[in-house]
Formats: structure tokens, sequence, C-alpha cells
């Protein structure tokens, strides 16, 4: 009786009431829940859902665009190329996952059979829309001061519709999911470079990387909004 009390309690409680143990454990939840979601035709071709991972408490969300086939079959967050480049980058802001919350816009890979080979493909609108309200949720419960947005999609998800990298990367926005919200390279992409303009990209990444560690720190001073 006082242990059902106490679960619907966790479940009604408001997200920022939560302690940091609570959140843990709502996080945990809503990874369940999305674990068997069947919103969209993706379900019929993943291997698992990809919820997102590390610290549901931590100040700073970075947000890529979806699953490829590593994530897929690990059911991981940026586990391939561009997860090694990430996290390369982090370090060397002295960052690590743990100190992160990683998600994605959508939780399962998105693919097209071309030559006999999956490649992975950009999710549809419908696609997207049909993941929203996992990516919604998640935002909820973290509560981030900070999001950075790894690519154009996820920018255009979180920040405004048709986001051009080349011209808004690198600045800070407002956004409905968090009071700053700035977009950088996706890893993925600076990989397809090459030469100077690989080296660029990925300082730049590290660079976006740092100006979000400095604005949580800036923000952390500043009393927390409710956007939702
Ligand atoms: N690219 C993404 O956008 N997300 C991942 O998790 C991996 C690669």
């Amino acid at each position: 009786m006082a242990e059902s009390k106490a679960i619907l309690e966790l479940q009604t409680k408001a997200p920022d009431e939560l302690t940091s143990e609570e959140k843990i454990v709502r996080i945990g939840q809503l990874a369940e829940r999305a674990s068997i979601c069947v919103a969209c035709g993706l379900s019929r071709t993943r291997s698992h859902v990809v919820f997102g991972e590390g610290n549901p408490n931590a100040p700073l969300m970075l947000i890529g665009e979806g699953p490829g086939q590593n994530e897929d079959s690990t059911g991981r967050p940026f586990v391939g190329r561009s997860g090694v480049l990430l996290d390369e980058c982090l370090k060397e802001n002295g960052i690590t996952r743990k100190h992160v919350y990683l998600a994605n816009v959508i939780r399962c890979r998105a693919c097209v059979m071309e030559n006999g080979r999956l490649q992975n493909r950009p999710p549809t609108p419908e696609e997207t829309k049909a993941c929203a309200p996992w990516l919604d949720q998640t935002i909820q419960l973290v509560q981030p001061r900070v999001i950075l947005c790894l690519g154009a999609p996820s920018a255009a998800s979180i920040i405004h519709k048709g986001f051009k990298m080349t011209q808004e990367r690198g600045q800070w926005f407002e956004s409905r999911y968090a009071r700053y919200a700035m977009a950088a390279w996706h890893p993925a992409y600076i990989l397809r470079l090459q030469g100077e303009a690989y080296e660029a990209a990925r300082r730049d990444l590290v660079n976006d990387i740092a100006n979000a560690r400095l604005k949580v720190i800036s923000a952390k001073k500043e009393p927390k909004m409710t956007l939702f």
C-alpha cells in the first residue's frame, strides 16, 4: 500500500519537483515505454529503440538526428565513428558522457535498402512527428539549461524550422525546450570532410562544446525557467 502510494506520487510529481534519484527512475520508466513503441513503421525494421543515455540530471543535453547501424544493433546513441569523434571533442573540454544527456530526434534507425545493403536515410516528417512525444518527454524530465543540437535536423526540431547550419551554427537561440539552444556540426558531417575543411569543422565542434559548457556555468546563476 505504502509502496503503491510512493509509485503514484512519483508519477504525478512535476519534473522540477523530482529528486535526482527520482529523475533517474522516471527516465528509466520512459525508456521502457519507448522500447515497445509502434508509433511509426520504423518499429518494424529496428533491432533496438535507441532511447538515450548519460546523466538525466545534466544541465547540458546533446541531441543528434537518429541512430545508425551501430546504434541500432547496440541500443546506445553515438557508438559508431561519429560517437568516437563526439567523445573526443567532449574530452577536449573535460566532458564525458556522464556529464551530459545524449539523445536523438528519432529513436529508431531510418534506413533504406540500396544495392543489397541497408543505408541510413533521413527520417520522414511523419516519422519525426511520431517520435516527437518521446523527445518532448525526455527534455521535460531532464530539464537541461542548455541544449546543443548536432546537425540541421536536430536544430530544425529544437530551434526553428528551416535552420541554416552555415549561417546560424554557433549562435544562441531561445527555444521552447531550453532557455539556451545552439547548433553545432554533426560529427558524421565532419567525418565526410577532408584536410583543412575537416580540421576547421572539428575545431568548430570543440569550440561550440566549450561555449555550451560556459553557457551552462552562467545559466546556473539564473533562476530556472519552466518552458513547458
Ligand atoms: N548519428 C546520430 O545523429 N545519432 C546517433 O546516435 C548516431 C549517429
